[in-house]
């Protein structure tokens, strides 16, 4: 990890407001190459699997999700390349996931034998009770009895050399009493501890309600949990009804210490929670999120050649069109506050960070159309070609421009504006 941002973000928070902001990074889990994966109509293949980590590893994060192994060929294949290279840091662990199974069980230790660093077996099972009734027809302590003993299998076949991590699944409409009776016997079983600590992940595999329900679900559990400081806390939102980052953000606040989700939000459905823009919401408050972004353009390439799937225009922090204004209020604004930046803080108005940040130029912040002001224009003629107005020329030349792009319904991009400025004031002007 480096540190990418020279300029804080934001000017210190005059608190007038009451309120609690999140000050520090969640440890941050891709589950890129398990839960996105499994999600895509053309899973990865092994080289797009391996650019894809080498991607995890490039943004720095320390804890990757690299697959199921149990599940299909290309997920074992891929965790033994993993164990028998040196693609994995040091300092990466490496998780995979696995269903309460024996011969599952056996298949996934199997692939992570000679791992180098720290390995997480994430065992998970549906408790959930439509999911208890419905799918797997079975009662809470047949459920129980089958959790525990994949955990001692687990235990059995890998003791030390693995360390534990247990996801209900569908948590947020799991009883609570359930899950932490589950964590009782399971962090007992681990004798979980500050040097030793289990992993208890949460998910809101679907959605069900806003996101201060689920907020409420991380606190009861961070507040009741038995052996708490031999928990590490984790969420795993989905987006179902679009707010995975809010649930992520409110779950952070509410006592969660580490946070599942892939990169741009790819997942099952609506996706999992996207850690890119949790990331950067961070870093536009100020506080360092510990993985760097600080090419997404680049991130994004890869990420759309491994999924096969393209980033919407408006995706935050990353979309083509998140950094532009074409509007003449917003272009007026912004040109406004790049003439004032200096003093250390960012602060152009509709820009809420520095778009140099994710690398990104300027040349795309201001983009001419009928909906353009002349202080936009001004400023395409001033910052590509040096040529300055007079306060008369902006109003008047605005004028032609309005006339042009509501003629051709197009945007004008800067070689038509100095065009057109040239057919109407001369080329020596
Ligand atoms: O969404 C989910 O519940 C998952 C696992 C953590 C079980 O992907
Ligand atoms: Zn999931």
């Amino acid at each position: 990890y480096r540190d990418i941002f020279a300029k804080v973000p934001v000017a210190p928070v005059d608190r007038t407001w009451p309120d609690r902001r999140i000050t520090a990074a969640p440890l941050w889990v891709p589950v890129d190459l398990r839960d996105g994966n499994q999600a895509l109509a053309e899973p990865m293949d092994p080289e797009r699997k391996r650019k894809f980590f080498e991607l995890m590893v490039a943004i720095g994060y320390k804890e990757i999700e690299v697959g199921y192994p149990s599940a299909s060929q290309t997920d074992f294949d891929f965790v033994r390349l993993l164990a028998t290279s040196n693609l994995v840091p040091d300092d990466v662990t490496i998780v995979v996931f696995t269903p309460a199974r024996p011969d599952l069980i056996a298949r996934t230790v199997e692939s992570v034998a000679g791992m180098r660093g720290d390995v997480v077996i994430h065992l998970y099972a549906a408790t959930a009770p439509v999911w208890r009734d419905v799918v797997l027809r079975k009662s809470r302590d047949e459920l129980t009895s089958m959790i525990c003993a994949g955990s001692e299998e687990i235990q059995r076949l890998a003791g030390d050399s693995v360390r534990f991590q247990f996801s209900p699944e569908v948590y947020n409409l799991t009883e609570p009493d359930f899950v932490l009776e589950l964590a009782d016997r399971l962090t007992k079983q681990w004798d979980a501890s500050p040097e030793r600590p289990v992993i208890l992940n949460l998910p809101a595999t679907v959605e069900a309600a806003t996101p201060n329900v689920y907020a409420d679900q991380i606190e009861y559990m961070h507040q009741n949990l038995p052996r708490r400081d031999g928990v590490i806390l984790s969420v795993h939102p989905h987006n179902d009804r679009g707010t995975g980052v809010a649930c992520a953000e409110l779950a952070v606040l509410a006592g969660a210490q580490r946070v599942e989700g892939c990169v741009f939000g790819n997942g099952e459905r609506t996706g999992n929670v996207d850690i890119a823009t949790l990331a950067l919401n961070l870093h536009a408050q100020g506080v360092d999120p510990m993985i760097d972004f600080s090419d997404i353009d680049g991130i994004r390439s890869v990420v759309e050649y491994c999924t096969r799937m393209p980033i919407h225009p408006r995706h935050p922090y990353v979309g083509e069109l998140v950094y532009t204004a074409f509007s003449g209020t917003h272009q007026d604004a912004i040109r406004k506050g790049f003439a004032v930046q200096g003093d250390g803080f960012w602060e152009v108005p509709y820009l809420p960070i520095d778009p140099a940040d994710v690398g990104r130029g300027y040349e795309a912040v201001v983009r001419v159309n009928s909906q353009s002001g002349k202080g936009g224009i001004a400023h395409v003629l001033e910052s590509v070609y040096g040529i300055r107005l007079s306060p008369a020329a902006e109003r008047e030349f605005a004028g032609h421009v309005q006339r042009h792009t509501d003629a051709t319904g197009r945007e004008a991009g800067a070689e038509e504006l100095k065009a057109l400025y040239e057919e109407v004031y001369g080329c020596s002007n």
